[in-house]
């Protein structure tokens, strides 16, 4: 068995069980009062908790809501999920980002047909053996839709926690995360802790929010050390985080006489794999290539020279523009792109080589999964065009 925190090792000193109990009271009245009606809270079905959770993850409720309802129709029950096409799939969940989460979700339902018959599996340990599930929403899937007393600590949940107890310990760092986890093990009702838990992330995202919160409107506030001690500012601590990595790309905008643009399949793992896109080379990347078609590797990236690459790569000979094209920028959480577009049109289209290319037309572009660095991509070449 694993060895209980102390919480006191971490300057925390836990109410007497009265005062957990009234706490609970409060929260909850207040949750009965209060809670938003939402579509994956008039259900206990698992495979609906699990999906409104890893959507909820990085996406804000309102925006969750259609991706929500359109996902259990497309995909039913959990043998639905584990048999869509990939591309049924990414289109689902184009435009949430963080797509590695479908996959995952895929994964575990595979997992649930082979491993579990079926079934969706009933302990928070087994939940937690599904691909993508991590302990939160190994949690929030055992409290909300099996009744039990697990905890289901997000960012949100944290911030409450580091208010109400003084907690001096980074939420940013994976590893304090334990710490939450034991105060919440303390204080979440076995009675009802799936409610719980959602209490304490309605409470997170609105009146204990990060950017606004309003705490003299708290419902326990009575319980919020920070608040009556005006140290509320303080807490959460979060140190600095690293800055997200600068990239530079170059896109290729290129069209046949019929008016068709050329997609390229993205066939690398990691990031964006799956999704079309025009055809997109790092710049790091292309000064690499670069290097073998000039003498001195050391000089500057020139158009004529991108040109150059394209044509080796991909075996065709555009006629390119000289029109310039807005920079297109997009943050990942880790990866900040830059991507400068070159347009060019062909007269032969003929496609050959490995690469994984086609020709589209523009009203087709739906067929095709793309992610947002790509749609703005489309969206700066339309307005160039204008
Ligand atoms: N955020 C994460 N899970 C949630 C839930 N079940 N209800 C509301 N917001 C959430």
């Amino acid at each position: 068995m694993k060895k209980k925190l102390n919480l006191r090792d971490f300057g925390i000193e836990m109410w007497d069980p009265q005062t957990i109990r009234s706490f609970r009271r409060t929260l909850l009245t207040w949750y009965d009062q209060e809670k938003r009606d939402l579509p994956w809270r008039r259900t206990k079905d698992p495979y609906h908790i699990w999906i409104s959770e890893i959507m909820l993850q990085q996406t804000q409720v309102q925006t969750v809501i259609p991706y929500y309802l359109r996902f259990l129709d497309w995909f039913p029950r959990v043998e639905d999920l584990a048999q869509a096409p990939e591309e049924k799939l990414l289109k689902a969940w184009e435009g949430l980002g963080y797509y590695s989460r479908v996959r995952n979700m895929q994964k575990g339902a595979q997992q649930i047909m082979s491993e579990f018959a079926g079934e969706f599996p009933q302990t928070y340990g087994d939940i937690l053996s599904l691909k993508g599930i991590g302990p939160y929403t190994a949690g929030a899937i055992a409290s909300i839709a099996f009744d039990l007393p697990e905890p289901a600590v997000d960012g949100n949940v944290m911030r409450v926690m580091a208010r109400l107890f003084e907690v001096d310990y980074d939420v940013g760092n994976p590893s304090n995360r334990k710490i939450f986890q034991a105060i919440m093990e303390e204080l979440i009702d076995p009675k009802r802790p799936g409610d719980f838990n959602q209490a304490l992330m309605d409470l997170g995202t609105d009146i204990e929010s990060a950017k606004n919160p309003r705490p003299g409107e708290s419902p326990v506030r009575a319980f919020n050390a920070a608040y009556l001690h005006g140290t509320y500012d303080k807490y959460p601590i979060k140190l600095p985080k690293k800055k997200p990595k600068p990239l530079l790309f170059q896109a290729f905008v290129i069209r046949n006489q019929r008016g068709q643009f050329l997609l390229e399949k993205n066939h690398q793992a990691g990031l964006l794999a799956g999704f079309w896109s025009f055809p997109l080379m790092e710049t790091q990347l292309l000064s690499k290539q670069l290097s073998l078609f000039e003498d001195d590797s050391e000089q500057v990236l020139e158009t004529v020279s991108l040109q150059k690459v394209f044509e080796e790569d991909y075996g065709l000979s555009p006629i390119w523009s000289k029109e310039e094209l807005p920079l297109v920028k997009h943050t990942f959480s880790h990866q900040k792109w830059q991507v400068q577009l070159l347009e060019g049109r062909v007269v032969q289209a003929d496609l050959k080589g490995d690469r994984d290319l086609r020709w589209v037309d523009p009203q087709d572009f739906d067929n095709y999964p793309m992610a947002t660095p790509q749609k703005k991509m489309i969206d700066a070449f339309e307005k160039g065009q204008e």
